[in-house]
């Protein structure tokens, strides 16, 4: 091996106020493959990342929910964290940048900018909420368009004419949290002065820690002149309270990277031998890779390296960006279903499946990545099961045969020197971040492998006594095959790695030049992967419009509290028949995220309903209680049978809905009004 190198990864840390879906998988997929390759390699490599768990955003939504942001984002990270451990991503750490260690850090960090001299204040003009008392970001404000009148625009651009403007331009604006209408008002702001780092940054986006695309788009904007960066807000905010300016806070992109270094920090005090200098010092010598999307490039190549050296630490070794996930060629899109939650997936697919097709996908470009349905079941099949995998099976029985111990001899010297030349190919596929490569490279040692086997045709020689030796030389050489190839996949599929460990009866070690497996008892085999079925694309296509129904319910932005909707006469309010029913039973929904099926009493009459209640309520509890129905509404034909009404819940959702309790809301069958 190499000298060993010591390197420090990290991916984009998800803000705690969303689900995990199958664009942020593109990252954490790549970053997992990376380090574990490394690892594979016998490196000293350590993987970090954490929740983003600041803003305005989190606070709003807790506020919401009635919880504390401390107990909202503590729900979200335990939900991410289950996320990436069943896509198998092995972080060495994961954290939130709400914690000790970033507060300290951030206020280090800002200390030192500022006894520099690159902290700038000044007084800014904004949006204020005048009934929440909040300064309100662009997105937050809405109205008409000043420039083509296109109504409900949001307060930075219009996106009917892509006029831009700020939100006190709108016409008629309104606050989207309250509905107020927001008043300009003064605050002071601190700005970290980015246009003094600017010859600075133009050597250091030049010196091989970018792509030649990055390093291009970043000296676009680096001619065009930079702006000082606003680094605070007003209270109320979620974050850390910058030291000495009572009421002020960093803003969320401030602290965020600096959550890195917080992650590994945290690391390091739970560790014996780690040191946080040695990998985060101005002279660290130890490498620091980060792997991000190209909407935040700005963020990790400009401000990031700037503060970073500004404070005095080391800045990193590679910024390595990648491009966005489309699903059929198209945008994530909610109604299509194609905006995948990870958990969604996983109630339906194997975690492996999407890891070996984003490989086949992924090289060191920003280019977007197209998730193509038809084409993830067929190259899942084709190359996994009807490839791979089936090497093994093919050759297996054999040596089972004959006792279960491969011989000694390599039956096919050319072959096996193919097998073994392919490492340094594959392994700087890896490196390069061009998996896609490293996989073409892997499937056309798989092809050899098969047109060996099948030229051979073990299963004809083993009809006819005395070709015992010759069978177990042929298949001794196709478990070899199979043994190199699921060692080349091992960063990729560590699952069907490690039962082909079992399998094989030998670890798949990849420090070394891989060794032929001559003379060894191996077990007995078992189907490593089955074959996707399309019928599960389909069902996780159609959860994914399930769980997009919940949330379509919502304006985009809603934020608690919606528009009351035009007014009605009297007549129309008094065809909506609602009943007390009596929730006689409740059971779960196979196949449903979201959905209960409960059978109600209004008093004699029995209807089936589905409810969105799941996420407060299990079946069992429900049972006894009470709730209002829309008894006249039309049956609806849902995915999982008919639906014989709509029950009524309050509450922001998540896991406050109420309905009624058993003693309230009269007998069941009673008309309410
Ligand atoms: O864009 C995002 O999702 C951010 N939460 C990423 C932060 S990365 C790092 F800087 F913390
Ligand atoms: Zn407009």
């Amino acid at each position: 091996m190499s000298e060993q190198r010591k390197i420090l990864v990290t991916s984009a840390l998800p803000y705690a106020n969303g689900s995990i879906h199958l664009g942020h998988m593109v990252e954490t997929i790549q970053t997992d493959i990376w380090v574990r390759f490394q690892k594979l390699r016998g490196h000293d490599c350590l993987y970090v990342c954490a929740d983003d768990a600041h803003g305005t955003a989190i606070m709003l939504r807790a506020e919401q929910l009635g919880i504390t942001p401390e107990q909202q984002i503590a729900k979200i990270q335990e939900e991410h964290e289950a996320d990436f451990n069943d896509f198998l991503i092995e972080f060495d750490n994961y954290h939130s940048t709400h914690s000790e260690e970033n507060k300290e850090l951030s206020s280090h960090i800002y200390t030192q900018l500022q006894k520099n001299g690159h902290i700038a204040t000044r007084s800014v003009t904004q949006a204020y909420d005048p009934e929440k008392n909040l300064f309100l970001a662009d997105r937050y404000v809405k109205g008409t368009c000043p420039k083509c009148k296109a109504p409900d625009q949001y307060g930075d651009n219009c996106e009917n004419c892509s006029a831009t403007y700020s939100p006190m331009e709108l016409i008629n604006p309104i606050s989207v949290i309250s509905g107020a209408t927001p008043v300009a008002k003064d605050s002071d702001h601190y700005f970290f002065t980015l246009p003094e780092f600017t010859d600075y940054l133009k050597d250091w986006t030049r010196a091989g820690h970018l792509q030649d695309e990055v390093a291009n788009k970043l000296a676009e904007w680096l001619d065009s002149g930079l702006q000082e960066w606003d680094i605070s807000r007003d209270a109320p905010y979620f974050g850390f309270e910058i030291p000495g300016h009572p009421g002020k806070y960093f803003y969320v992109w401030l602290d965020a990277p600096i959550g890195y270094m917080a992650s590994f920090k945290n690391l390091c005090d739970k560790s014996d031998t780690l040191k946080f200098d040695d990998y985060w010092r101005a002279d660290s010598k130890h490498e620091l890779y980060h792997f991000i999307g190209k909407d935040i490039i700005n963020f990790h190549a400009l401000f990031w390296p700037a503060m970073l050296s500004d404070s005095g630490f080391r800045t990193p070794t590679k910024v390595c960006v990648h491009g966005f996930l489309t699903v059929d060629g198209k945008k994530m899109s909610k109604s299509r279903g194609t905006f995948i939650n990870a958990r969604t997936y996983l109630n339906h697919l194997q975690p492996e499946y999407l890891r070996y097709y984003y490989a086949t996908k992924l090289t060191n470009s920003v280019d977007d990545l197209d998730l193509n349905l038809d084409d993830f079941i067929a190259k899942v099949n084709s190359d996994m099961v009807g490839k791979v995998v089936n090497i093994a099976s093919r050759t297996a029985k054999f040596v089972a045969k004959s006792g279960g111990k491969l011989s000694a001899t390599i039956a096919n010297e050319t072959l096996w020197n193919k097998f073994e030349q392919a490492d340094s190919k594959i392994a700087q596929a890896y490196e390069n971040r061009e998996f896609s490569k490293a996989m073409r490279e892997i499937m056309a040692l798989a092809d050899a492998a098969n047109e060996y086997i099948a030229e051979q045709a073990p299963w004809s020689l083993a009809k006819e006594a005395g070709n015992e030796q010759k069978v177990l030389d042929i298949c001794t050489m196709g478990i070899n095959c199979f043994k190199a190839l699921m060692t080349y996949l091992k960063p990729v599929l560590p699952a069907t790695a490690e039962a082909s460990e079992a399998f094989l009866n030998c670890k798949l070690e990849w420090a070394k030049p891989i060794i032929f497996l001559g003379d060894h008892k191996i077990n007995k085999f078992k189907p490593l992967m089955i074959r996707i079925d399309s019928d599960k694309v389909n069902a996780m296509i159609e959860d994914s419009k399930e769980d997009i129904a919940a949330l379509e319910s919502k304006p985009e932005g809603w934020l608690g509290k919606e528009p009351i909707a035009d007014e009605i006469e009297f007549g129309e309010f008094a065809k909506v028949d609602l009943r007390v029913a009596l929730i006689a039973n409740a059971e779960h929904v196979e196949g449903a995220d979201k959905l209960l099926r409960l059978t109600l009493d209004l008093g004699g009459d029995t209807r089936n309903v589905f409810a969105g209640i799941k996420s407060a309520y299990q079946p069992e509890d429900l049972i006894g209680k009470k709730t209002i129905v829309v008894a006249n509404l039309k049956p609806r034909k849902m995915k999982f049978g008919l639906s014989e009404g709509m029950v009524l819940a309050a509450g922001p959702g998540g896991k406050d809905l109420f309905i009624l309790e058993p003693h309230e809301g009269a007998e069941p069958g009673m008309r309410v009004m």
